[in-house]
């Protein structure tokens, strides 16, 4: 509901802080593909949101498929793919209900920026198991996520535990702070960070 509601009044400043700290993330891509050699294979983007980052794998050279629930911001993740000239599959569906979508498994490398650290303990537990069962064997994960902390209706944070409680099987190999000095003040504490997972 709060992100349907976000994207209805155009107020997304998870997009505004992709342009300030993109550069950071886009620095793990490359890492990403430094591993292996293009075409690099299939990605998942997790609650891809208006597919800021489904379009930047697209345009780098992985076969994506991007994830949402929220229709309106589907509509601005396809036209974002058809301005930049790729393919991006867009399917509306839930996370914690991957395996119902249709969008095949065996995905090379997976993508979250923002969505796990915001649900509850059941969503989450639901989410890994479902991510997993869709991940290749050596398959990489990268998610997004704020420290735990109460926060109203924004997302609650997700610390390195709570990643190794839902994705059993997978191993963070990866823990690297991204920037917080954009964040309003509000969020100070936020200390967003990724991590790298590596599923076993
Ligand atoms: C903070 S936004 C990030 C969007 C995108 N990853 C980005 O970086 O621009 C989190 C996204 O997760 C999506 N989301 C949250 N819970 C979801 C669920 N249960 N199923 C599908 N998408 C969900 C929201 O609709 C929203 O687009």
């Amino acid at each position: 509901m709060f992100y349907k509601l976000a994207y209805w009044l155009g107020f997304t400043p998870w997009e505004r802080a992709s342009e300030t700290h993109g550069h950071l993330i886009a620095q793990m891509l490359d890492r990403e593909e430094k591993e292996r050699r293009a075409p690099y294979g299939t990605a998942l983007d997790v609650g891809c949101g208006s597919g800021m980052w489904s379009v930047e794998l697209a345009r780098r050279g992985w076969n994506v498929v991007g994830v949402d629930n929220v229709p309106k911001a589907l509509g601005r993740a396809r036209g974002r793919a058809e301005s930049a000239g790729v393919d991006v599959r867009f399917v509306r569906g839930d996370v914690t209900a991957l395996g119902e979508l249709g969008i095949g498994s065996g995905f090379d490398f997976l993508l979250d920026l923002g969505c796990f650290h915001g649900l509850n303990d059941r969503q989450r537990a639901a989410m890994g198991r479902e991510v997993t069962a869709l991940a290749a064997p050596g398959a990489t994960f990268l998610v997004l996520a704020w420290a735990p902390g109460r926060r109203g209706p924004l997302p609650r944070g997700a610390s390195r535990q709570d990643l190794e409680a839902a994705f059993a099987g997978w191993k963070v190999i990866a823990d690297d702070p991204v920037a917080a000095e954009a964040l309003p003040r509000a969020l100070q504490n936020a200390d967003p960070r990724c991590y790298r997972l590596r599923r076993g």
